[in-house]
């Protein structure tokens, strides 16, 4: 199988987000979706199989569950496009189903080249698939991916895995509204969302005991470091995870322990940093199920049939272009 897409100039623009992010006058602020490099991406691959964070889980037994009754609730004949693939684990109950009923070509969306990479190999002995890969951003991708649709062909999109909490509720609509705009009425798409649940545990969730979440989160300034020529110094910043209760969200942050100056050359920046100051680096929002019929609803689909895993506060919802 071919990867496809030669990857935009991520560099130039990881640079000038990063200079953005560390010059903020208030909150200080790095991209979330910068933790995902190939050792980030390894880091959360960890992460998933941590006792204290079931989300990924309880999103793959939801899947394996109720893969033929999702499939069979999706309009066919269907072309798969799945925004952040990962390794694509647990896409393979879903992908298996589908191919059941017909040949289908999957096109996973991916920014990490070595998840891209993984995903490709452990689901192409899947029989009646054909996967094409897009190393892209989510919507650039899916753009692209729509171009290949054959006509009367429908599209079912998941993004899974709860990656739409990574924005603010406000975000989350528009982001889901710009995914409308590229399907046409009748397709699906299959969102997961992480649903709330006790303080104590999103705080065990987000700040495990092994450091696994630390670590994933200090690599982003070890990325900053090796792409950008930064000088941060790993020791002197603290993995800190605290709930917003306004936003009903876990906020992830990179806590100096002391007064710090870093210079970041590829990004033309000196930053200082307060002793106690962070780096906001991560929000990941909590649903309701209710207000997934409304998010549905604001961005142009109807929430047809939610499905909610009992061990983990989990749910899968299947929603479909109006
Ligand atoms: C993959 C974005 C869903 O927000 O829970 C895990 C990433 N961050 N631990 C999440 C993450 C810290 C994860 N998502």
């Amino acid at each position: 199988m071919l990867v496809h897409a030669i990857p935009t100039n991520v560099s130039y623009e990881f640079a000038a987000e990063v200079r953005d992010g560390l010059t903020r006058a208030e909150q200080k602020e790095l991209p979330s979706k910068y933790l995902y490099d190939d050792v980030g991406s390894a880091l959360f691959e960890v992460i998933s199989h941590l006792p204290e964070y079931g989300l990924t889980r309880a999103d793959e037994r939801l899947l394996r569950r109720h893969a033929s009754e999702i499939v069979d609730r999706v309009q066919g004949p269907v072309a798969v496009a799945e925004l952040g693939s990962g390794s694509g684990r647990k896409t393979r109950w879903l992908l298996e189903a589908f191919c059941r009923k017909q040949r289908t070509s999957y096109y996973p969306v991916e920014i990490s080249h070595s998840a891209l990479v993984m995903c490709e190999r452990a689901l192409s002995d899947i029989d009646s698939i054909s996967i094409v890969g897009f190393e892209r951003e989510y919507l650039d991708g899916l753009l692209e991916v729509a171009a290949y649709r054959t006509p009367g062909q429908h599209l079912c999109v998941l993004f899974l895995g709860s990656t739409i909490g990574n924005f603010d509720r406000a975000a989350g609509v528009n982001f889901l509204s710009r995914v409308r705009c590229v399907l046409q009425p009748g397709d699906s798409l299959l969102l997961g969302t992480d649903l709330e649940k006790s303080h104590s545990q999103l705080i065990r969730a987000y700040d495990d005991e092994l450091g696994v979440t630390a670590a994933f989160n200090l690599n982003l300034l070890a990325r900053i470091n090796r792409e950008l020529g930064a000088d941060f110094n790993l020791a002197e910043f603290e993995h800190l995870a605290r709930i917003n209760e306004v936003e009903r969200s876990v906020e992830m942050h990179l806590f100096s322990k002391r007064r710090q100056v870093v210079s970041v050359p590829a990004a033309e920046v000196v930053v200082e940093f307060r002793e106690g100051e962070t780096i906001w680096t991560e929000s990941s929002h909590k649903y309701s199920m209710d207000e997934i019929f409304e998010t549905a609803r604001k961005a142009g689909f109807r929430c047809e049939v939610q499905w909610v895993d009992e061990e983990w506060p989990f749910a899968e919802n299947l929603l479909v272009a109006e």
